[in-house]
């Protein structure tokens, strides 16, 4: 089959591979309809991530039609349509029994990204991301071995399109988790760091969830400017206001900050040359830009909310002024299982329509070419989905306006 691989830092390309095959009596074999590159494949594809191997296949958001079935399979059979979660959980442990499906501990060989380790098992194994999180094969292919099949995947009506469903597979619930952590509601204020399309998905599920004012701060004024249109936000661009948390700040009410914050940046965040020097000679783990600004932000006992991804240790975190705020931090992979139900039912609904932020469709064979563009942000690039030519199967048309650039 073909797939996405990776040869090195900026380097990949769509390669032929062996076809997968069942090794657990509960996987099924998924033929994929559609996958999208994520912001956490560009760490890997930056060469950021630590045990990524030359061949690995990328791709954790895809959806298909199960193909084959283990054994031990009952959830789903041959023919159904599903979108996969990118977090492999086993539905039984400790955890997924309190619907903490990241911190399953049952399905990661490797050894988690967690620095001061000790004795604690690894949290779940994620497709496509590093041999830290298990090394499972990702979705960037034609086929793809989804283990723990009885847990992950998410059957979806046939009324709805792939592009419709596909982001239930990570970032439309890591939005969801990301604002819902916050606390937010009726009537609140929240700022949004980055404008990707976990932020820009985060402004939608704070709009739908009635917040007053959404602030985004990020520096590409095309991402700003569709935020500001679809979503009503207060644009910032931070190569142009040195001190975005000040403006923010100024503008709540009794200047007090807002309610909650949500940081969809993560550890490499620019703004500080210092930072960006000290993490890449990985004297830092991360750039703590964002986070500081996120800590600024917010008011008094408001939450800071951190989908975006950190690794390892940052000098410049402010603990005494979150301390003095009575700040609460959440975090983490996102629990992706426990939001399906709801999130189809929004989709559903009418109340999100995650689908028009895809600005790029894609065969899987420009895959490189798609990482390329998300990367560099050409061409207005806000999120690209990448179509296995052979697999695609004719579903309702999506109504957004966005270029399609596939041949
Ligand atoms: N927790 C989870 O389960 C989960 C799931 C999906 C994605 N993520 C993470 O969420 C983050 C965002 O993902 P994405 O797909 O939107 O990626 P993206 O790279 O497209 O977006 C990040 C945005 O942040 C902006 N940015 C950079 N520095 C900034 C700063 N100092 N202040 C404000 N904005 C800044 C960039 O310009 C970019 O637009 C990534 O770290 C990704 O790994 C986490
Ligand atoms: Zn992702
Ligand atoms: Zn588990």
């Amino acid at each position: 089959m073909r797939a996405l691989t990776y040869h090195g830092a900026h380097s990949v390309k769509v390669d032929t591979v062996p076809d997968p095959v069942i090794e657990d009596s509960d996987d099924i074999i998924l033929r994929v309809t559609a996958t999208a590159i994520c912001g956490s494949d560009l760490h890997l594809y930056r060469g950021k991530i630590p045990t990524v191997e030359h061949g690995d296949i990328f791709g954790h958001e895809f959806m298909g039609i199960v193909e084959e079935t283990g054994s031990a399979v009952t959830a789903v059979q041959p023919g159904d349509r599903v979108v996969i979660p990118f977090v492999i959980a086993c539905g039984s442990c400790f955890f997924c029994q309190m619907d903490l499906f990241a911190a399953c501990e049952k399905t990661n060989t490797g050894r988690g990204a967690i620095l001061n380790k000790k004795a604690i098992p690894s949290g779940a194994a994620l497709f496509g991301f590093s041999h830290m999180y298990g090394g499972i094969p990702g979705g960037q292919a034609e086929y793809v071995r989804v283990p723990k099949a009885n847990t992950g995947p998410f059957k979806v009506p046939g009324t709805l399109s792939d592009e419709k469903v596909l982001f239930l597979s990570d970032i439309l619930p890591t939005a969801f988790q990301a604002v819902t952590n916050t606390g937010i509601g009726n009537g609140s204020s929240i700022a949004i760091y980055g404008a990707g399309p976990v932020g820009l998905l985060s402004a939608a599920c704070a709009r739908m969830l009635g917040a007053e004012q959404i602030f985004m701060v990020d520096h590409h004024p095309y991402r700003l400017a569709y935020a500001q249109k679809t979503y009503g936000v207060i644009p910032i661009n931070f190569d142009e206001d040195a001190d975005p948390a000040d403006t923010i700040v100024r503008q709540t009410k009794g200047m007090r900050g807002v309610d909650g914050v949500v940081d969809a940046v993560g550890f490499e965040a620019k703004g500080s040359t210092t930072e960006t020097v000290l993490a890449t000679l990985k004297l830092e783990g991360s750039s703590g830009k964002a986070l500081r600004q996120c800590i600024a932000a917010v008011r008094r006992g408001g939450v800071v909310s951190v989908p975006g991804v950190y690794s390892g240790f940052i000098h410049g975190f402010l603990f005494g002024d979150a301390f003095d705020k009575g700040l609460t931090f959440r975090m983490g992979q996102t629990h992706v299982q426990r939001y399906l139900p709801e999130l189809l039912e929004h989709i559903e609904m009418g109340r999100l329509s995650p689908e028009v932020i895809i600005s790029h469709r894609l065969s899987l064979e420009q895959a490189a070419e798609g990482y390329r563009m998300f990367d560099k942000k050409e061409d207005d690039c806000r999120k690209v989905i990448l179509t296995p030519d052979d697999n695609r199967i004719a579903l309702p048309e999506s109504d957004d306006t966005a270029a399609v650039l596939a041949t």
